[in-house]
C-alpha cells in the first residue's frame, strides 16, 4: 500500500484529498492542528475505507514542525511515495491594516515549511526514484492581489518554487505539480471574513470536485492543474492584462 502524506485534513480541500486517496487504496498521514477532528478523521476513513490511517497533531507555522514529522514517519518506518502541501489560511485587507502576526505565521506556514518538508521527502523520493508532490497554490499564484497582498505573493512563492522542481525532476519517476484553486467552498472564505465579497459569489467550486481533479492530474504529472473552466480564463486573462488593470478588478472582487 503506497503512503501519502496530506497536509491541512481537517476540512476542506485536504479533507476532500484525504477521502479520495482513501478511497484509491493508499495509506494516509493526515496532519493538521485540531486532534479531536484528526482522530475522528482516521477512525472513518479507516472504517469505511479498510486502509492504515496515521496522523500528527501539529502547528505546521512553528519552527519544529518538520523535524516532528520526520520522527514520526521514521517511527512508524514508512515511506511517502506522496506529498500534498495543502494546508494554508488568508490574512485579507490593506497591509496598513493587517496582522503581521498572523502574515509572518503564513510565510511560515506557505514558504519555510512547505520547502523544508519538500526537501526532506524529496530526498527519499530520490534514493527510490518515485514520487508525486502536490504543492497548493491558488489562482492568486498568478495575480498580485492588493487587499490580499502577502497571500498571493506566499501562493506565487509556491508555484515558482514547483515550477522549478518540476524542471529539475524532468525524464525521471517523481513529479512535482502546483494545484491552483479558485474560490472554493471550504472554511477558508470564513475563517478570512471574505465569504461575502464577490470573488466567493461567481462560480464557487466544490471541495470535492477540486479534489477529484487533482488526483487525476497529479497521478498523470501534470505540472500544473487548474481546476475549472471559469479559473482557467481568469489565469488566461491575469497573464495578458496589465498590472495595473488586473489590480483594478482584484479590488472590486474582493469587496
Ligand atoms: N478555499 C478557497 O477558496 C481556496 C482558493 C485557493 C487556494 N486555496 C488553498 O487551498 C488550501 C486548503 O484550503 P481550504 O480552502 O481547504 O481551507 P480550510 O477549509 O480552512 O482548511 C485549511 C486546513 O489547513 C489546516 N491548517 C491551517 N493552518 C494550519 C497550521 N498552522 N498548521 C497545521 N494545519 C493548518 C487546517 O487545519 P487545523 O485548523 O485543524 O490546523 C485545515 O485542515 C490552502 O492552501 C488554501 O490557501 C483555497
Amino acid at each position: 500500500m503506497k503512503t501519502v502524506l496530506i497536509t491541512g485534513t481537517t476540512s476542506g480541500i485536504g479533507k476532500a484529498l484525504a477521502e479520495k486517496f482513501a478511497s484509491e487504496r493508499y495509506g494516509l498521514i493526515l496532519v493538521a492542528r485540531d486532534e479531536q477532528k484528526l482522530r475522528q478523521q482516521q477512525v472513518s476513513l479507516q472504517n469505511t475505507y479498510h486502509v492504515d490511517v496515521k496522523y500528527i497533531s501539529q502547528d505546521l507555522a512553528q519552527e519544529d514542525a518538520v523535524s516532528r514529522i520526520m520522527e514520526n514517519i521514521e517511527k512508524w518506518k514508512l515511506t511517502v511515495e506522496i506529498l500534498i502541501n495543502n494546508a494554508g489560511f488568508n490574512e485579507c485587507g490593506f497591509f496598513v491594516d493587517t496582522s503581521f502576526d498572523r502574515e509572518l505565521e503564513m510565510i511560515n506556514l506557505h514558504i519555510r515549511f512547505v520547502t523544508e518538508l519538500t526537501k526532506r521527502i524529496l530526498v527519499h523520493m530520490k534514493k527510490s526514484g518515485y514520487g508525486r508532490v502536490l504543492n497548493v497554490g491558488s489562482t492568486g499564484s498568478f495575480i498580485p492581489s492588493p487587499t490580499d497582498a502577502v497571500y498571493s505573493a506566499t501562493k506565487a512563492y509556491i508555484m515558482s518554487f514547483s515550477n522549478a522542481l518540476c524542471g529539475e525532476f524532468r525524464n525521471t519517476g517523481i513529479k512535482v505539480t502546483t494545484l491552483c484553486p479558485g474560490a472554493t467552498q471550504t472554511e477558508f472564505a470564513e475563517k478570512a471574513n471574505i465569504q461575502n465579497t464577490l470573488l466567493f459569489k461567481i462560480a464557487v467550486m466544490r471541495p470535492e470536485k477540486v479534489a477529484d481533479i487533482a488526483y487525476r492530474k497529479l497521478m498523470r504529472g501534470k505540472r500544473l492543474i487548474i481546476p475549472g473552466m471559469y479559473n482557467k480564463l481568469l489565469v488566461a486573462f491575469a497573464k495578458i492584462m496589465p498590472v495595473s488593470i488586473t489590480n483594478r478588478i482584484t479590488i472590486f472582487m474582493m469587496k
